[in-house]
Order: structure tokens, then C-alpha cells, then sequence
């Protein structure tokens, strides 16, 4: 049989959404799919490019051919003994690590488009959309050492939590679940477990606004919190808010999440076997490790200063601010009263490492992001040292000043009222933020002047 190859190029504009039928509208007219990639659309009202290298033999192809032309916004379908990817659009491609998203076998590689050396980054909180589905492992995919492994009715249900969050969208509002009893029995545990440990451990911030999540998100032992509900409080008190994920992203599309004060949080919850082990980040990690801290409006701006420090920057640079981020908001400690605390979401989810951090065993180290930066982050056991602060406000101020030894060539400044960040990269933009500045000082200035004792201070 003579089979030939094809080179085509197909616009779309969700590729989570269009391109499995895409894949499957070639495979059931009998071709095979060589290679794949995807692109930045040239066509202003079409979002992505895919590129498509198809095999099949002669009537396959015209098959594949009428039928992409009948369903799709075809570019061109070029046949040819033996088709490669465009010059053009080799160029283009600029992939990393945590860039790649599995759609059953095959890896499509979502372009970074990187214009002047500055990887594409997120301008707008709704830019989220582009990234969120980028995960690394999701669904019933999991490693033949996950504890719900073989647990097939557990394969299927971290599918459906995998789809809600696949199938969510900026400005939506996120699927209620109705937890089932093995699943609530799971969070019952280990709330009761870790809920006699916060007193002890938990730093000031984190125990002023636990009974605050008990008040008014429905934290308890024999119920599940919503994210729904959680969302909408953090929304009230730090402008933070949740979005649903369906497993990994890579630090950058996480980081930049945080840039906008979104938080990507799981949905799904540990296989119940073992409910004080999980390998991966799960739903009560996240509830009872995160959430009362971004109730902190320090924490919360320190939080963000990470995720907008890391918006255009290299992947060397966001690998090491992401370092930063697991020594501090997963695994950090601070100072308060002379003891050691605990605000790190990993610690404060895990009894055993909780324990440990403040035992005698643990190494604990000033945060100095310079050198933090450099640590080895370790994911199966607990860390071999851990970073101390005197206080979220010091993190913060050390953190920036880190920060702007980081190359990039302009600066950016979160606009809350479009929640879009503004990059300051030529002089009008600049005098903007300064006339807002100026107008700020004023008020100030005006503020104190109206308070009899310090009216003289300014
Ligand atoms: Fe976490």
C-alpha cells in the first residue's frame, strides 16, 4: 500500500476543546498522526495554529482532507511524499518542562511565543484560560505507586473532578461537589488530626483566621468545604480567589496565578486508604494548608509579589522563585513571641513533617532568598532544612529587593481595578503610575493632616 504524508495547518481557538476532535476526526477517517504542534494564530480572529503531519494512504488522505476542510477553518492541506514542519513555524516553537499537555498518547506543546528574549506572560486575569489546562497529570492518569492506583472507581472519580476543572473559565463560578461519605470520613480524619497540632504549631496569623473559615465556609469535621464558598470569603477580605485545577502546572503557569491573586486549587481528595499520606497536592492540602494564610493581607501581597515577580521572566529565573515559594508558603516558618511558627501549607497539611519542623531534628535557616533559591526542594521526604522569617513583612521586603536583581527589561504594576498588569516600559506609562502615586501621597498627606497629633509630622 502507498501512503503518503500531508502538512496542515488548521486555525482554532480552544485548543483543549477543538483539537481532540480534531485528532479523532483524523483517526477515524484512517489516518495517523506524525507529529503535532501548536502556535499563536497569524489570523487575528482565530486564537491558535495547529500543525499536523499526517500519514495515511491515498484515499485516507483524501478523506482526512474533505473532512478537516468540511469542519475546520483549514489553512492549507499540502500532500507531499513526506511532510515537515514549516520552517516558519519551527522557529516559533519554544517549549519547556512544564509546557507539555498529554491529550491520550500525544504531547501537544503549547507555543510560548517569546518575542525580544521575554517568554509570553499573562497580562489579564483571564489570560489564566490559556494556561490553567496545562497540567502535567491529571484525571485517572496516575503513577503506578499512587495509593488509588488499582482503585477503579477512584480512577473515575478524580476523571470527573479532572473535567469540571478542565471545562472551567475565568468569571465562572466553581462547581459545587457533593462529596460522597468515604471522601467526607477522609477530610473528617485528617482535620481531627491536624486541628490538635495548629495551637502549638501554627503561627498567629494562621489561627486568628481558621475560626473565620469555621464561621463562614463550613469548615468541620463531618462536612467538606466548598471552594465555591471559600473563594467568594478570600475574594472579600484579600481579592483572593480560587480557580479549580485538575492536578500540576508548571511553576511558571502556577506562579503566574498568584500574579492576580488567583490561587489554582485542587478539588479532589487523597485515595481514603491512607488519609495522613498523599503524593501529590489534594483538596484537604489545600483547605487546610493555604487558605487560612490568604486570609492574611500581608501574606496575600507577599504571595503576589512572587507571582508578579515571575510574569516574563527566564525559566531559569522562575525556577528559582519558585524555589522561594516552596521554602516559604508551602515549608516556611517565622518568629513570633521568641518560638518558632508555622505558616507553610505543606507542614501545616502533613502531621509528621509538622511535628518534626519543631523538633530539635529540624535544621532551620534565616530566609535569605539569594541563597534559598539554590536549595533543593525534596517532594518524597521531609526537607533537609528549613527557612525561618521574622515576619511576613520582612519576607516580602527581602523578596522584593531579590526580585529586582532579576533581568527584565521593564518593571509591571497590577492594576486591581482591571486585575491586568501594566508593563512600564515607556516614559507615559511611567508618569501614569506616578500621577496616581502623587494623587495617593496627597491623600495621605491630607488624611494625617486631619489627625490633631500628627499634623505637624509631614
Ligand atoms: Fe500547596
Amino acid at each position: 500500500m502507498v501512503t503518503s504524508n500531508a502538512a496542515v495547518i488548521v486555525s482554532i481557538n480552544d485548543v483543549y476543546r477543538e483539537l481532540p476532535g480534531i485528532l479523532n476526526l483524523v483517526q477515524n477517517n484512517g489516518g495517523s498522526i506524525q507529529h503535532l504542534e501548536t502556535r499563536k494564530s497569524r489570523q487575528s480572529e482565530k486564537d491558535f495554529d495547529v500543525f499536523l503531519d499526517v500519514k495515511a494512504d491515498k484515499q485516507q488522505m483524501s478523506l482526512v482532507g474533505q473532512a478537516l476542510k468540511a469542519s475546520y477553518n483549514t489553512i492549507s492541506f499540502t500532500e507531499s511524499s513526506k511532510a515537515a514542519p514549516k520552517a516558519s513555524m519551527k522557529k516559533t516553537i519554544s517549549l519547556d518542562k512544564g509546557d507539555t499537555k498529554f491529550i491520550g498518547n500525544i504531547a501537544v506543546l503549547v507555543d510560548l511565543d517569546i518575542a525580544d528574549g521575554v517568554p509570553w506572560f499573562h497580562r489579564h486575569i483571564s489570560d489564566l484560560d490559556k494556561s490553567a489546562n496545562r497540567v502535567l497529570m491529571y484525571g485517572d492518569e496516575l503513577d503506578a505507586d499512587h495509593p488509588g492506583f488499582k482503585d477503579e472507581v477512584y480512577r473515575k472519580r478524580r476523571k470527573e473532578f479532572a473535567e469540571l476543572a478542565y471545562t472551567y473559565r475565568h468569571g465562572q463560578p466553581i462547581p459545587r461537589i457533593v462529596y460522597t461519605d468515604e471522601e467526607v470520613n477522609t477530610w473528617g480524619t485528617i482535620f481531627r488530626e491536624l486541628t490538635k497540632l495548629y495551637p502549638t504549631h501554627a503561627c498567629k496569623e494562621y489561627l486568628q483566621n481558621f475560626p473565620l473559615l469555621e464561621k463562614h465556609c463550613g469548615y468541620k469535621e463531618n462536612n467538606f468545604p466548598q471552594l465555591e464558598d471559600i473563594s467568594n470569603f478570600l475574594r472579600q477580605r484579600t481579592g483572593f480567589t480560587l480557580r479549580p485545577v485538575a492536578g500540576y502546572l508548571s511553576s511558571r503557569d502556577f506562579l503566574a496565578g498568584l500574579a492576580f491573586r488567583v490561587f489554582h486549587c485542587t478539588q479532589y481528595i487523597r485515595h481514603s486508604s491512607d488519609p495522613l499520606y498523599t503524593p501529590e497536592p489534594d483538596c484537604c492540602h489545600e483547605l487546610l494548608g493555604h487558605m487560612p494564610l490568604f486570609l492574611d493581607a500581608n501574606f496575600a501581597e507577599f504571595s503576589q509579589e512572587i507571582g508578579l515577580a515571575s510574569l516574563g521572566v527566564s525559566d531559569e529565573e522562575v525556577q528559582k522563585l519558585a524555589t522561594c515559594y516552596f521554602f516559604t508558603v508551602e515549608f516556611g516558618l517565622c518568629k513570633q513571641n521568641g518560638d518558632l511558627r508555622v505558616y507553610g501549607a505543606g507542614l501545616l497539611s502533613s502531621i509528621g513533617e509538622l511535628k518534626h519542623v519543631l523538633s530539635d531534628r529540624a535544621v532551620h535557616q534565616p530566609f535569605e532568598p539569594q541563597n534559598v533559591c539554590k536549595v533543593e526542594c525534596r517532594i518524597t521526604t521531609f526537607q533537609d532544612q528549613y527557612f525561618v522569617s521574622e515576619s511576613f513583612e520582612e519576607a516580602k521586603d527581602k523578596l522584593r529587593a531579590y526580585a529586582r536583581t532579576i533581568k527584565r527589561p521593564f518593571e509591571l504594576k497590577y492594576d486591581p481595578y482591571t486585575q491586568s498588569v501594566e508593563v512600564l516600559d515607556h516614559p507615559k506609562a511611567i508618569a501614569k503610575s506616578m500621577k496616581h502615586l502623587q494623587a495617593d501621597m496627597d491623600m495621605l498627606r491630607s488624611a494625617v493632616s486631619k489627625l490633631p497629633s500628627f499634623g505637624v509630622c509631614i
